[in-house]
């Protein structure tokens, strides 16, 4: 058997392990960038052998965390993408205006900052108050600091110009209390965002959603766990609800496509229809 094939066959062996032992799904995930990590993280431990490193993921829950944060792309900025927010300031915001309350999921949310760029477009919207936002993500050490919204500061001033590419009405240094080299964000917009543990693998529907973000994070899945996802995010939206997708992701492969109009498709926002 060559080489290459062994390899397959032991990460296999190890994302099965990992499976039974911790519930963590990782066999739906894009093989090509997930096999760079197992190597990577082989690499660390100085071992010759993928396999070698089963009885380490079921025994040590440090080195299963290690993992965890390995696969755990958390590369994310405040208003990432600024014309999609400015799309959703023009087209998206003027519909949700017409409810009385809004729920909006941002599922994959890495350390908040595209939480708190919906938080601070809500506000100069005037919906802020109407709206709860929920920001998931499967990766702990991430949450904590999204919870706590502070940022560095270097990584904060450079999004002011997405900002005001985004349609930003104020000045972007309102929303934060800068320190010498961090910045924390506003208590008001904090206030209105849960942050929570939910893992797109295996986690259910939890609230009906009239807005789900979820951006830059099924690029690291195979095609059934995007359809899993999406079909997640269908049983989660009201009808009418709107699905923002990032730049290299789209509905048009998926199973539930026909669940939806495309809203604008350049950037990605699509809309459930009113009845599935
Ligand atoms: C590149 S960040 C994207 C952050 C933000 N959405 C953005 O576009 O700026 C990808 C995030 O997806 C999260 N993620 C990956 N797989 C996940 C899963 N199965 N369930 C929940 N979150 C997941 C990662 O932990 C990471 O924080």
């Amino acid at each position: 058997m060559e080489k290459a094939k062994i390899n397959e066959l032991e990460v296999d062996l190890f994302l099965e392990a990992i499976f039974k032992r911790w519930g963590y799904d990782f066999r739906d995930y894009a093989r090509a960038s997930l096999n760079r990590r197992v190597l990577q993280r082989l690499s660390i431990t100085g071992l010759k052998r993928i396999s070698e490193m089963i009885p380490l993921v079921m025994h040590d829950q440090g080195f299963f965390e290690n993992f965890l944060t390995d696969m755990s792309v958390t590369v994310t900025e405040m208003f990432r993408d600024p014309w999609v927010f400015k799309k959703i300031r023009e087209t998206v915001i003027p519909k949700l205006r017409t409810y009385s309350r809004i729920n909006i999921w941002h599922a994959g949310c890495a350390t908040g900052a595209e939480a708190y760029s919906m938080a601070i477009l809500l506000r100069e919207e005037g919906l802020l108050d109407r709206c709860h936002i929920y920001a998931t993500d499967y990766n702990n050490n991430s949450l904590s600091l999204a919870k706590k919204g502070i940022f560095p500061i270097n990584l904060i001033k450079s999004c002011a110009n997405n900002y005001i590419e985004a349609g930003g009405k104020s000045l972007f240094s309102d929303y934060y209390r800068a320190g010498y080299d961090s910045a924390c964000v506003a208590k008001a917009l904090r206030d209105r965002i849960t942050f929570a543990n939910h893992n797109l693998m295996n986690d259910g529907v939890f609230a009906e959603m009239n807005l789900v973000m979820c951006r830059n994070v099924m690029i690291y899945f195979d095609r059934n766990l995007q359809n899993r996802s999406l079909k997640l995010f269908s049983n989660s939206l009201a009808p009418r609800g709107f699905l923002v997708l990032g730049t290299q992701e789209s509905l048009s492969y998926s199973d539930c496509k026909h669940e939806y109009e495309s809203f604008e498709p350049k950037e990605r926002i699509y809309r459930r229809l009113a009845h599935v």
